[in-house]
């Protein structure tokens, strides 16, 4: 776990700030006293079991559901996201799991739906460059900006919605699951353009329950269980370690058969040698 002396905690004023955030949905504490730092040009990844909270999280600072209680800072001062309308104006883009993208059109249309009047009023041309400009600076593989969503991959329709997101150029931008549903070419593609967001200077926060992935990009993992903080890790951290935190237990199925696996393949090392 990290620990306030480690020389690579990162520096600077936090560009997303939580302290003490809970949650309640009537007697369900979805969120129990939260603290949380996303710095610019950070992938951070939040991770927990299943009802850890992780999506009400996103929620809250989506501006989807109000906080019962603590303090969020953005940019240096303190916010009320009273809204999903507040959270994006201010610079704070979310990737919701199921993307909410239209399957009918095309790919212009989607990045900028709803957004297609002022202060955005533009022409189709206008908006076609545009859309290229942000898919380029992804390094985005897309066919064609005019062919319908549903004739794409899954990880084009990812990058898609992350386009989307960028195009109010954010500061923050929270993905959830954004691998979920991606075979291995795809998941590559997806972690390579979260890198191009973290590049580009933004804070991420990116929600997943595959470690490989974690591991793959993230620069901290947050660990939720039960609605509350359960450490703070970086990507070198053991599974074990990783297993123990999210589930609460150091001796568990899981980690035990983790533990087992490592046990075997040390034994096959050395009788190698
Ligand atoms: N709108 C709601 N009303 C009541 N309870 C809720 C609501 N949203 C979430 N909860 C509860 O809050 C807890 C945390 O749920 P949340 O969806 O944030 O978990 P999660 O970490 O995203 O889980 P998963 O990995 O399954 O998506 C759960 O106990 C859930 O039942
Ligand atoms: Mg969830």
């Amino acid at each position: 776990m990290i620990d306030a002396s480690d020389q690579r905690s990162p520096t600077g004023e936090p560009v997303l700030s939580l302290r003490g955030v809970s949650k309640h949905f009537g007697a369900v504490s979805a969120l129990t006293d939260i603290n949380l730092d996303v710095h610019a040009g950070e992938v951070v990844a939040l991770v927990g079991d299943n009802g850890a909270g992780k999506s009400t999280l996103v929620k809250v600072l989506a501006g989807v559901h109000q906080p019962s209680a603590g303090t969020i800072t953005f940019a240096g001062e303190p916010v009320t996201l009273s809204d999903p309308a507040t959270a994006l104006d201010l610079g704070i883009a979310t990737v919701f799991q199921d993307l909410a993208l239209c399957e009918n059109l095309d790919v212009v249309a989607n990045i900028f739906l709803g957004r297609e009047l002022s202060p955005l009023k533009l022409d189709e041309t206008a908006m076609e460059v545009r859309a290229w400009t942000l898919l380029n600076e992804l390094a985005a593989r897309i066919p064609s900006v005019r062919i319908p969503i549903a004739s794409l991959s899954g990880g084009q329709r990812q990058t898609v919605a992350i386009a989307r997101s960028l195009l109010l150029e954010p500061k923050l931008i929270m993905l959830d699951e954004p691998t979920a549903a991606l075979g291995v070419a795809q998941t590559a593609e997806v972690l390579n353009l979260i890198e191009r967001v973290r590049d580009k200077g933004l804070g991420v926060i990116m929600i997943s329950h595959n470690m490989e992935d974690v591991r793959a990009v993230a620069d901290r993992i947050v660990v939720l269980r039960l609605g509350r903080n359960n450490g703070i890790f970086y990507p070198d951290t053991s599974n074990q370690e990783l297993v123990s935190a999210i589930t609460g237990a150091t001796e568990n199925s899981v980690s035990r058969r983790a533990g087992r696996l490592q046990a075997q393949q040390e034994q096959r090392d050395g009788s190698q040698l």
